[in-house]
């Protein structure tokens, strides 16, 4: 096995590169072999200068996420802190120009190290940043300190609190990089601590103080991030504690900021938040591993896609191939429709524009990019068809067949369909190995998940080819078994109707909604219906009635439907659960809601009375955990993760809670079972506990352990 960390000279510069696949985590190992090379270093002769390096695609990505879940205590992990920070100061102390190499990504301990460094230069295409926050840590290793000594303070917490990475030129301009080097990063690196060495400068960062002198000015800065995260930070911790270490380093200096960063290190790496968000971190890379579709599967190369179907879905759809560089064909019945899809998806990128997202060149390259079409010609060169016509399970036979017609034998044929059996539309095509569900959520330009359907014949070159595609498109792919909703919708019917139905217990709208806020979702189940359109889902309900079927066993409220029939669809009527006034998107709660509950609890035989918080949260959470084992059991969704995935990224549930399934173990699968029996006998039998929850529940076990990982 090659060294993790090796010494090498060239030009009288000690080259030390850190050789750790695939990412150069900082492992066990990593860290001493660089402290053991600048030392070396340091009393080479034929050294004047160091340049730290990492091989293969990139610099250090981070300390290695997988050591902090064994860390037992606060102790062992403050003295783990004290360690790495002593070990950074003995870089900075190097009395040689240390300077630091950047291609790839130096994140977390990656940039910490890199700060250690007197200097650092990257490659144009390099990014850079403390994502500490999203697995519920702080930087642990100076980072909360010498970042604001490079870049200043309003910069340093807008990094550390919000985790984004920065690209090279940005992190030029805030100072956190010395150089940009076009060409070979080493030569570049070399030839730029020659020259600190021969002009005889060195530079430690934790004694630059001019950029945060400015006292006021720093109180002002973390004034206004304790005030933005009360509006962000949806219940997690981790913000606020780098918020708390870069004030401690800003306002004491140095070595107090120190140890209070190592203090707050230890008590976010042994908060929950931050078990459930490395879980969530790693259960993200899990769910691209498929079993039965071994990781060398073949995959095709989509260089070239069509969409049928340029109304809602459609549109974001062509959006999200234009945007990663895929020319796309939009295929509509008719030129009116075609038009207005294709005005829909100008004005999305010119909003885009507007806000300083894009440049009006970029707007035009996708635009170009985007190709609108009333027939089929050109779709024998397309790699893939995405179909997003309207939810009809005729037309959908009738366009798989003539998909299977006009594409080349080997094109992927994708259906955006949320509710049908795409089994039973992917014979049409002739091609049912081909044939698969990629399901996008509304927005499908910003939602981030894409639900890959496979179905009863979905061969496995077909999936894996849509897993590569996802992450080519910057969404999160998770495959599903196919029934009916997949895994998003299926449980969310379970989430829906337990408001519902404690709304006409006598909770109130804005009540239900804001527990659900409270408990970090971004939006509550009737101001997200609002969004979504009541509308979307009274039709499904009028297909599946049509058919003699239900979306689940069990009383449900004709609320949802009354609403419709009044024309009250949600924000785009202006009036749902909520009214909302011309032009605005904020709810305000409407007394007709209360009325219609009254009348709907008179049915049901029921009087309202006050319904507590606690209530609300537990039944909602309990019907979703309900539903998922079902889902685990029946084989819908392959692991408890690839739900919490889903989640997050469907729905936005709060990251820091894990998702549905963790938060179910995190509460105790018997209290779970417990009270599904408990709502059974109060509240009937379509309560009816998972078989799964049953099983786990007497082992003791939870989801996660049961799936082999705790
Ligand atoms: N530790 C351990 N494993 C890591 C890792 C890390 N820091 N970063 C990535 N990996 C693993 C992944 O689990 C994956 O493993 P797998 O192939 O077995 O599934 C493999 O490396 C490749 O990762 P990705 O699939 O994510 O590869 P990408 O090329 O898409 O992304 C990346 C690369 C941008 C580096 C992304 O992996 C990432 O964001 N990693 C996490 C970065 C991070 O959070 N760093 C901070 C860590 S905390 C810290 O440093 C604390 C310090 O302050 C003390
Ligand atoms: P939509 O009604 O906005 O758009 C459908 C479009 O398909 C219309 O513009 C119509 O003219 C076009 N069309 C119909 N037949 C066609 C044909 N033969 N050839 C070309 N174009 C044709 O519908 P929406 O909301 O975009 O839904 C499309 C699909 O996406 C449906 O299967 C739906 O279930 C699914 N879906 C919808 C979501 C949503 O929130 N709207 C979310 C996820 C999936």
């Amino acid at each position: 096995m090659p060294e993790l960390v090796q010494y090498t000279v060239q030009d009288d510069v000690a080259i030390v590169t850190i050789n750790n696949p695939p990412v150069n985590a900082l492992s066990p190992g990593v860290p001493e072999g660089i402290d053991t090379c600048v030392t070396r270093a340091a009393a080479d002769p034929a050294a004047k200068a160091v340049v730290l390096i990492g091989a293969g695609n990139t610099f250090i990505a981070g300390a290695d996420i997988k050591v902090f879940g064994t860390i037992p205590n606060r102790e062992v992990s403050i003295d783990r802190s004290h360690r790495v920070h002593a070990l950074l100061r003995r870089i900075e102390d190097c009395p040689k120009p240390v300077v630091c190499a950047i291609h790839g990504t130096a994140l977390g301990g990656g940039l910490e190290f890199a700060m250690a460094c007197h200097y650092r230069v990257a490659v144009p295409g390099a990014k850079v940043g403390q994502p500490e926050v999203l697995l519920g840590i702080i930087p642990g290793a100076g980072g909360t300190q010498r970042l604001p000594r490079l870049c200043g303070v309003a910069t340093s917490v807008e990094l550390c609190t919000q985790g984004q990475h920065i690209g090279a030129k940005r992190a030029l301009a805030e100072g956190i990089v010395d150089r940009i080097v076009d060409g070979d990063l080493l030569a570049g690196a070399i030839a730029f601590a020659r020259a600190k060495a021969a002009a005889g400068e060195t530079r430690k960062v934790r004694e630059q103080d001019a950029k945060i002198s400015d006292h006021a000015a720093a109180a002002a800065a973390l004034d206004a991030a304790r005030a933005s995260l009360e509006k962000t930070a949806r219940g997690a911790h981790a913000p606020y504690a780098a918020v708390q270490a870069i004030a401690a380093g800003v306002l004491h200096g140095f070595d107090a900021g120190s140890a209070r960063e190592i203090d707050l290190f230890a008590d976010c790496v042994l908060s929950a938040e931050s078990r459930n968000l490395i879980r969530l971190f790693f259960a993200e890379r899990e769910a691209a591993k498929v079993p039965g579709v071994p990781k060398d599967t073949p995959t095709a190369e989509i260089r070239a896609a069509a969409v049928v179907g340029a109304g809602t879905m459609g549109g974001g759809i062509a959006m999200n191939y234009a945007n990663a560089g895929i020319p796309v064909l939009l295929k509509e019945s008719d030129r009116a429709a075609l038009d207005r899809g294709l005005a829909t998806i100008r004005r999305n990128y010119d909003i885009s524009a507007s806000k300083g997202k894009m440049t009006p060149e970029q707007v035009n390259r996708v635009m170009s990019l985007i190709r609108p079409t009333l027939t089929y010609d050109g779709f024998d060169q397309a790699d893939i068809v995405v179909e997003a016509v309207f939810e009809n399970l005729d037309l959908k036979k009738s366009v798989f067949a003539d998909l299977g017609r006009v594409t080349r034998p080997d094109c992927v044929l994708a259906s955006n369909t949320s509710t049908l059996d795409i089994d039973q539309f992917a014979q049409s095509s002739g091609r049912p190995a081909n044939v698969i569900g990629h399901h996008f959520f509304s927005p499908a330009n910003v939602m981030k998940l894409m639900e890959i359907v496979r179905g009863r014949e979905t061969g496995s070159q077909t999936i894996a080819t849509s897993l590569k595609l996802a992450k080519k498109l910057n969404k999160v792919g998770v495959v599903v078994g196919n029934c009916f909703g997949f895994v998003a919708n299926r449980m969310l019917a379970y989430y829906m109707r337990e408001g519902y139905l404690l709304l006409e217990e006598g909770a109130s709208v804005p009540q239900i909604d804001h527990v659900l806020t409270g408990f970090g979702m971004p939006v509550g189940p009737f101001g997200m219906q609002d969004i979504a359109g009541i509308d979307v889902g009274a039709r499904i309900r009028q297909y599946l009635r049509s058919i003699g079927k239900s979306r689940l066993e069990g009383p449900e409220s004709p609320v949802p439907d009354w609403l419709y029939e009044m024309g009250r669809y949600g924000q785009k009527t202006g009036a749902g659960w909520y009214r909302y006034e011309a032009g605005s998107r904020t709810p305000i709660p409407d007394p007709l809601i209360e009325e219609l509950a009254d009348k709907a609890a008179h049915e049901r035989g029921i009087a309202r009375q006050p319904v507590s918080d606690d209530e609300i949260l537990s039944r909602i959470m309990v019907a979703l955990a309900n539903e998922g084992a079902n889902v685990l059991d029946e084989h819908i969704a392959i692991r408890p993760g690839d739900i919490d995935v889903i989640y997050a990224y469907g729905f936005g549930y709060p990251r820091h809670r894990g998702g549905p399934m963790a938060y179910a173990d995190s509460l105790g699968l018997p209290h779970v079972l417990a009270k599904v029996n408990e709502y059974r006998a109060r509240l009937g039998d379509h309560w009816q506990p998972a078989p799964l929850l049953d099983r786990l529940a007497a082992a003791g076990k939870g989801f996660y352990d049961a799936a082999g990982v705790a």
